[in-house]
């Protein structure tokens, strides 16, 4: 595929189909799903077993409605598009996929030891906060999504992740991750994993870094990285 950018590949991809399912489908679910379902922000769909649609009632209805407070949207589309996505949907889970390079389990010693990765992030109800929950990110997630965060944390932010720096009119300097805030408050969970609440009359500075990350880029060797991807795609309990 050389230097070709999925978007690109899928618009291609959109018009050279006959189908019209795969038309829809690269036009609308490619840039999230991968041109061959691959996942990426959105779920790995070329696969045999769908955690959210089991049977064709419920592909349809995850297709037309969405999944509601995940990054899967709904959409307008006719009853007979929908049937034609989901049709090719199930296309793409019969083509089998080529299976991971790294090892599991070395992964998961990396992922608790040397890694640290357990002191911001929780996988069935263990670990800290501060980073978002895996306990099912190999559903969610593609092998090559979860590389990159690894790599290069800052290059796709999960949906509502907001990075924030604030100064208290104490001179307190404190970085952080935004739980919620309105006009008057903000509440985000500090470094240590801590929730703290402020006024924002309390406050000198409030800096939201859009686009920055808390998490580090991994730096181990190839080696390591491919088992640490292994284990976070084994990863597919549901919540
Ligand atoms: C903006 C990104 C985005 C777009 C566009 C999108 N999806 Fe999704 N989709 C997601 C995400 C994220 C999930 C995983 C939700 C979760 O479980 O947390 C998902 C989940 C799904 C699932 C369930 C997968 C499973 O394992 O159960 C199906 C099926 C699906 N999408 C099909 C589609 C189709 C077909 C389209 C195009 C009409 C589409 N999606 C468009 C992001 C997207
Ligand atoms: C200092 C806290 C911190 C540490 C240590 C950390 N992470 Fe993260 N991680 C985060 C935060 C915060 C995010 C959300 C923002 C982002 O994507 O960078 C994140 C995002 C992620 C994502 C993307 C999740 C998604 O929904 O796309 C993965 C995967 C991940 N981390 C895995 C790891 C692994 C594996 C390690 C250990 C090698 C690790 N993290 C170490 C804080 C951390």
């Amino acid at each position: 595929m050389g230097k070709l950018s999925a978007g690109f590949l899928a618009c291609l991809l959109a018009l050279a189909a006959d189908d019209p399912g795969e038309r829809l489908y690269q036009a609308q679910c490619a840039y999230c799903h991968g041109p061959r379902g691959e996942g990426g922000r959105g779920a790995t769909l070329a696969r045999s077993r769908l955690r959210h649609a089991p049977d064709d009632a419920a592909l349809h209805r995850v297709i037309s409605r969405g999944i509601p407070d995940t990054g899967m949207p709904g959409n307008s589309m006719s009853a007979r598009e929908v049937e034609h996505v989901a049709g090719y949907v199930k296309s793409l889970g019969r083509v089998a996929q080529p299976p991971l390079p790294g090892d599991p389990q070395r992964g998961q010693q990396i992922y608790s030891g040397k890694g640290g990765c357990s002191e911001c992030h929780t996988i069935a109800g263990r670990g800290g906060p501060l980073g978002p929950d895996l306990t099912d990110i190999g559903a969610r997630r593609s092998a090559a999504h979860l590389r990159a965060s690894l790599t290069d944390p800052e290059a796709d932010l999960p949906d509502g992740f907001l990075q924030v720096r604030l100064v208290t009119r104490a001179g307190h300097h404190l970085t952080g991750v935004r739980i919620d805030e309105d006009t008057f408050s903000i509440r985000i969970r500090d470094l240590s994993g801590a929730v703290l609440s402020f006024w924002k009359s309390e406050l000198a500075e409030l800096h939201r870094d859009r686009g920055k990350s808390p998490m580090p880029s991994y730096r181990g060797p190839a080696l390591e990285l491919d088992d640490l991807v292994a284990y976070l795609a084994s990863l597919q309990e549901a919540r």
